[in-house]
C-alpha cells in the first residue's frame, strides 16, 4: 500500500509541476490561515457600527480572540454612492456615526485588527443602493485603508466587467479579474502599513494559479449558500485546488455557517473540520453578539476546539487531500500531514443517518498508528492497527488525529503478529484488491548460514506455499494472494524467527481511453500535448445511453464474484459559478459495470487545474484519478462497461469525461 501512497503523490505531483511555476507574494504575512469574523454570512450587505462593535467585543469576551480569531471585517454596505469632493472614499455615517477611523480604534483597542472590505468594480456587491467601488481609484483608496488602520481587504469582484458594461455579476468576463487584483496589490504595497490582501472573485479564471503572487488569501469559488449541499460544493471545487496551500497563500472555501442555525451540530462538525484542514482561512460568519441574538453553546464549542485550529493553524501548511471516496455508500476520506510527523484525516458520512464508517489506515498512506485521538467523538485509541472503525452521526466526520505512525504495507512481528513455535501468523492484513499477485517480503530477525524451508499460507489461498531461503539470507520476496480488505491472515511457518512483513500491491494495467469500444453519443476527443494524462486523449459525451466497454481479462482463484481496486482517469470542470447558488452541482457521475453486476457509481469532484476561460487546457483537459472497489469479477475474460447509467435521473445527463483505468489485478 505505501506503493499506492507513492503513486498517489506521484499524480499529484505530477499534475502541479507541469504548471507554471509562479513566485509568490512573500511580505511575512498570513504565515498560516487568517482567521476572525466577518459580518456578511449573518447581517448580508447592512452592516453597522453597533453590530461591528457588539460582535467585536463578543470576539474577546467569548475568549475566541485568543483562539486566533482576530481579523474583524465589515462586509458589503458599509459605503456610500460618492467619493469626498476630494476623491477619497467614506462611510456611510447613518450606518457608521463615528466613522471608520474609529471602528478601527475601538477593534485595536480590544487587541484585534481591523478588516475591510471593497469592490474591484465601479460599484459593491450588495449595491444598490450605490456603493461606490474602487475601479480606477486603487492608489486612492489603499491609502485610505491604511489611513483608517485597516489591516486586511477582502476585495470582491461586483460591477467590474467593462467588456460587457458593468453587470453586478459576470461569470464569464471579456477579461481575467487578474489586472485589477494586480493593481490593488500593488496600491497596497505602496502604503506605510501591512494590509493582508484577501482576492474574492469568486475562482473565477483559476485564481490558484495567480492569486498566490498578489494576495494571501483566494476564493476558490461562489458564495457559501445556507444549504447543507453547499458543503458538498464547496469541497468538489476544493479538490483540485489543495496542493496550492502552503504559508502565504491560502484557498478560501468562504466564511463559515457555523452558529447560524442553518446546520445540525454534526453538520457545522464537518464543515468546520474540512474548512480547517485543507487550510481555509476560519473566518466566522455568525451573529456572535447583537441585540437579538447570541451564538448556542454547542457552535462555540465547534468554533473553540483546540485541536482543529491546531490542524487549521499547523506550521507545516499543507492542506489535506481527497483520498477516497464512496459514492454508493456515502462517505469519502480525505487527509494531510502534520507537524511532529502527525497525520489527519476526515471520514465524512454523507448519509442521512448514522453510519459505522471505517477508515482503511492504508487510504491515507499508514499501516500503524500508536496513538489515535477522534475529536469530536472525545475518544481515543492506542495501537490501531490496518484499520479504525466508529459510529458517525448522518452528515458527521469522524476527525482523526494519528501519531506515532508506521507507513502503510509494513508489518512488524512484534505489532502485528502472535508466533508459536515455529508458525508465525499475521493478522488484518490489508489487501488493496483482490488478487494473487501481491508482494510479500519477509524479513527475518537473523541471517542463518544454512539454507532452510519455509512455507506460506493466507486466508485467499489455503495452499501452502513452500518457499526456500538461501544460505545468509536476511529477505526473501514472493508472490501472495490476497483479497480486498482488511480481514487477511498470513501463516509463515519457519524456524527462523520473523521480524516485519513487508505487503505491496500489483502494479495492475492501465486500459487508456483508445483502447475502448464507444456507443451513443460517447466520442473520443484528443487533448492539447501534456493533457489528458495520461493518455493525451478523453472520452467525453457520456449521455445514460451511451458507453465505452472493454474486455479486460482477470485471474480470479475461485468462484465468479472476485473483488478488484481500479483507479479511474476522470475530467470535469463544472465550476458551477452561476447555479452554485440553486440546486446547481458541480459534479458529475461515472458508472462502472463488470459483467453482470449493478452498476458502481462514482460521483467525482472538479479535476480541472486551469482557467475555464483564458486556458491553456480550459480546465477541461485536467485529469485526476479515484480509485474504487468493484465486484463480480471472474477467471478469464471480463466486460467492463463505463456509462453514466441513471444519468437520466441527476442533475447532468452527461458523465463525467473518462481518460482510462487501471485494474490492479
Ligand atoms: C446608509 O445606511 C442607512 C442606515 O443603515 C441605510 O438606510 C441607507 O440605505 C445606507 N445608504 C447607502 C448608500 O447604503
Ligand atoms: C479627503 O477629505 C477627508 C475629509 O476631510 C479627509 O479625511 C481625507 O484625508 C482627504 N483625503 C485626501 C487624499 O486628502
Ligand atoms: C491597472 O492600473 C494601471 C495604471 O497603473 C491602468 O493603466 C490599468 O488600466 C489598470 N488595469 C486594470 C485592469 O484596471
Ligand atoms: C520447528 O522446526 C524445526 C526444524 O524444522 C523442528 O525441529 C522443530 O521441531 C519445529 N518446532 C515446532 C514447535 O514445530
Ligand atoms: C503479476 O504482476 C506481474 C508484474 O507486475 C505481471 O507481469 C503479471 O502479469 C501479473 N500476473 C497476473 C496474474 O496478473
Ligand atoms: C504451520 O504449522 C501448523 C502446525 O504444524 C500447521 O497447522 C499449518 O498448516 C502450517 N502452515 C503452513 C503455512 O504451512
Ligand atoms: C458463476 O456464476 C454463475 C452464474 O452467472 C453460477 O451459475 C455459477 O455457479 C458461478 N460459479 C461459481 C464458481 O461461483
Ligand atoms: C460479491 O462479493 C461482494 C463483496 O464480497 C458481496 O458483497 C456480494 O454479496 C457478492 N455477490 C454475490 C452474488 O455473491
Ligand atoms: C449522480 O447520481 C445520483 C443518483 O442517481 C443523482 O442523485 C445525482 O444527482 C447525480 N449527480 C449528478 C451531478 O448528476
Amino acid at each position: 500500500m505505501l506503493l499506492i501512497y507513492l503513486i498517489f503523490l506521484q499524480a499529484t505531483l505530477g499534475a502541479t509541476s507541469s504548471l507554471p511555476h509562479h513566485t509568490r507574494l512573500d511580505n511575512g504575512q498570513a504565515q498560516t490561515p487568517p482567521m476572525g469574523w466577518n459580518s456578511y454570512n449573518h447581517y448580508n450587505c447592512f452592516p453597522s457600527e453597533k453590530i461591528i462593535k457588539s460582535n467585536a467585543k463578543a470576539l474577546v469576551d467569548l475568549g475566541l480572540d485568543t483562539l486566533g480569531y482576530r481579523y474583524v471585517t465589515t462586509d458589503c454596505g458599509w459605503g456610500v454612492a460618492d467619493r469626498l469632493a476630494n476623491g477619497s472614499l467614506t462611510w456611510n455615517e447613518t450606518a457608521f456615526p463615528n466613522g471608520f477611523p474609529a471602528l478601527g480604534s475601538y477593534i485595536h483597542d480590544l487587541g484585534l485588527l481591523f478588516g475591510v472590505y471593497e469592490d474591484s468594480g465601479i460599484k459593491m456587491c450588495g449595491s444598490p443602493p450605490d456603493n461606490v467601488g474602487s475601479l480606477d481609484h486603487e492608489e486612492e483608496d489603499a491609502r485610505t485603508f491604511a489611513s483608517w488602520g485597516a489591516d486586511s481587504l477582502k476585495y470582491d469582484n461586483c460591477y467590474s466587467d467593462a467588456g460587457t458594461g458593468y453587470p453586478n455579476v459576470e461569470y464569464h468576463p471579456s477579461t481575467s479579474p487578474h489586472p485589477r487584483f494586480a493593481n490593488m496589490s500593488k496600491a497596497l504595497s505602496q502604503v506605510d502599513r501591512p494590509i493582508l490582501f484577501q482576492v474574492c472573485e469568486w475562482g473565477i479564471d483559476f485564481p490558484a494559479l495567480w492569486a498566490p503572487e498578489v494576495g494571501q488569501t483566494w476564493r476558490i469559488g461562489n458564495d457559501i449558500i445556507p444549504e447543507w449541499r453547499t458543503i458538498f460544493r464547496t469541497l468538489n471545487q476544493a479538490v483540485p485546488q489543495t496542493s496550492f496551500a502552503g504559508p502565504g497563500q491560502w484557498p478560501d472555501l468562504d466564511m463559515l455557517e457555523v452558529g447560524n442555525k442553518i446546520f445540525t451540530i454534526p453538520e457545522e462538525q464537518t464543515h468546520f473540520s474540512l474548512w480547517a484542514i485543507v487550510k481555509s482561512p476560519l473566518t466566522i460568519g455568525a451573529a456572535l453578539k447583537d441585540d437579538q441574538t447570541a451564538i448556542n453553546e454547542d457552535s462555540l464549542g465547534i468554533l473553540k476546539q483546540k485541536d482543529v485550529i491546531g490542524y487549521n493553524q499547523d506550521s507545516l501548511g499543507k492542506s489535506a487531500s481527497l483520498r477516497r471516496r464512496w459514492t454508493e455508500e456515502g462517505c469519502e476520506v480525505w487527509s494531510g500531514p502534520l507537524t511532529g510527523s502527525r497525520t489527519v484525516a476526515a471520514v465524512i458520512n454523507w448519509k442521512d443517518e448514522p453510519s459505522k464508517l471505517t477508515l482503511d489506515l492504508a487510504d491515507i498512506g499508514l499501516q500503524h498508528a500508536g496513538i489515535l485521538k477522534n475529536i469530536w467523538d472525545g475518544t481515543s485509541a492506542k495501537n490501531v492497527q490496518t484499520a479504525y472503525t466508529a459510529t458517525v452521526a448522518g452528515h458527521g466526520t469522524m476527525l482523526l488525529e494519528l501519531q506515532d505512525t508506521t507507513p502503510a504495507g509494513v508489518y512488524h512481528s512484534k505489532a502485528s503478529a502472535t508466533t508459536r513455535g515455529n508458525s508465525t501468523v499475521f493478522k488484518s492484513i490489508y489487501g488493496l484488491t483482490s488478487s494473487s499477485n501481491h508482494t510479500m517480503t519477509i524479513t527475518f530477525a537473523r541471517i542463518s548460514k544454512q539454507s532452510s524451508h519455509a512455507t506460506v499460507k493466507t486466508t485467499a489461498s489455503q495452499d501452502a506455499q513452500p518457499v526456500t531461503v538461501p544460505p545468509s539470507t536476511k529477505e526473501i520476496t514472493l508472490s501472495i494472494s490476497l483479497s480486498a480488505g482488511s480481514s487477511n491472515e498470513i501463516q509463515i511457518n519457519h524456524t527462523h524467527p520473523i521480524e516485519s512483513i513487508k505487503v505491496t500491491p500489483p502494479a495492475g494495467t492501465y486500459h487508456p481511453s483508445t483502447s475502448f469500444t464507444l456507443s451513443g453519443t460517447a466520442e473520443l476527443i484528443t487533448c492539447g500535448i501534456d493533457f489528458c494524462k495520461p493518455v493525451g486523449s478523453k472520452i467525453g459525451n457520456i449521455s445514460p445511453d451511451s458507453s465505452a466497454s472493454i474486455s479486460i481479462p482477470a485471474t480470479v482463484q475461485t468462484g465468479n464474484n472476485s473483488t478488484k481496486y481500479i483507479e479511474l482517469d476522470y475530467i470535469n470542470n463544472d465550476i458551477a459559478f452561476s447555479s452554485a447558488w440553486e440546486w446547481g452541482t458541480n459534479s458529475r457521475n461515472l458508472t462502472v459495470r463488470v459483467n453482470s453486476k449493478d452498476p458502481v457509481r462514482l460521483e467525482v469532484p472538479l479535476s480541472g487545474q486551469h482557467s475555464e476561460l483564458f486556458g491553456p487546457g480550459l480546465g477541461w483537459w485536467d485529469s485526476a484519478t479515484l480509485g474504487l472497489l468493484l465486484d463480480g469479477w471472474k477467471d478469464g475474460e471480463n466486460r467492463v462497461v463505463i456509462g453514466n447509467e441513471g444519468g437520466e435521473k441527476g442533475s447532468q445527463r452527461f458523465g463525467a469525461d473518462f481518460v482510462g483505468m487501471r485494474v490492479f489485478d
